[in-house]
């Protein structure tokens, strides 16, 4: 038995809701191909240029694999082979696509015993290993698909979101920011007003997507909290975000831990121009990048 699982890149936090919020793309998507065998253990290769570890345990899909198969009575082995489009440590959710489709594709391979909420919590073992903390605001739009909130971690509480249809424009600009590095540069301590400040956006962005009220979605597009310190790491971040906005987007930021940088827009043409606006940026600063027009997954 073989299945294909396709596998959408993803925007954590969506700009105030570090950790807790995320949304599916279209575009990019890697693709996971498994082979249910019987000879027990955990295959991986790679059909792309990106030297990622083929041992199960280092592996972020192998990881959440081997969480899944701690639940599995019967001896079961898996043959897997990775397509990666979405790059290693862009902010777009790559290694979320892999522990995610790993263990979706797994579970049908295994006639679809676990829920969607099993999933996640199996995959969150492969962002253990790759950024060393179990986060979910990832791994769970791609697998839900749309917008979810992450209520809860511990205990795993989600949420899925409606929203109304949305163009999203990506750059990608091709320098490194780890997440680990990311997380660390963050303050340990918040002030209360700006507490008060980024709840109020969480809230205000959660209704828009609700009541589909782009009006209240842009205006609730701030972050008061993390985006003051992680922007630093990105060149040419405030004058995207600046100019994309004359140019009509709703709002956007950091994608997850960044390099990326995303914009949401009601219109594709606003989603266009907003590319063009990228390309200038990072065309000026001389640093390769590349860029997505595609929409809420
Ligand atoms: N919420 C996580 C962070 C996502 O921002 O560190 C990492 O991809």
């Amino acid at each position: 038995k073989k299945v294909t699982a396709s596998c959408p890149a993803t925007v954590a936090n969506l700009v105030c809701g570090f950790d807790i919020l995320g949304m599916a793309l279209n575009d990019p998507q890697d693709e996971i191909e498994m082979t249910l065998s019987d000879v027990p253990g955990i295959r991986i290769s790679h059909t792309d240029g990106y030297a990622l570890p083929s041992d199960p345990a280092q592996n972020v899909a192998g990881a959440a694999l081997l969480d899944l198969m701690k639940e599995v009575q019967e001896p079961v082995g898996f043959d897997i082979s990775i397509t990666k489009h979405i790059k290693p440590g862009s902010g777009l959710g790559s290694s979320a696509a892999s522990s995610a489709g790993a263990v979706v594709a797994a579970n049908h391979l295994l006639g679809n015993r676990f829920s969607s909420k099993d999933l996640v919590r199996f995959a969150m073992a492969g962002e253990k290993v790759a950024s060393g903390v179990k986060h979910a605001d990832n791994i769970t739009p791609c697998i839900m698909g749309g917008v979810t909130l992450i209520r809860s971690i511990f205990p795993l509480d989600i949420v899925q979101l409606s929203a109304p249809p949305l163009f999203v424009t990506v750059v990608h600009p091709q320098i490194e920011v780890r997440t680990s590095d990311a997380r660390q540069i963050l303050r340990k301590e918040v002030l209360l007003k700006d507490a008060i400040r980024q709840w109020g956006n969480i809230a205000g962005l959660v209704s828009g997507f609700l009541q589909k009220d782009y009006d209240l979605i842009g205006r609730s597009l701030e972050d008061v909290i993390i985006e003051p310190v992680r922007s630093m790491l990105i060149p040419g971040f405030d004058e995207v975000k600046s100019r994309s906005k004359e140019a009509g987007a709703l709002g956007g930021g950091i994608s997850g831990s960044g390099p990326s940088i995303f914009m949401l827009s009601r219109e594709s043409e606003t989603a266009i121009a907003i590319e063009v606006i990228m390309k200038e940026v990072f065309q000026s600063i001389g640093i390769d990048y590349k860029t997505y027009v595609t929409t809420l997954n």
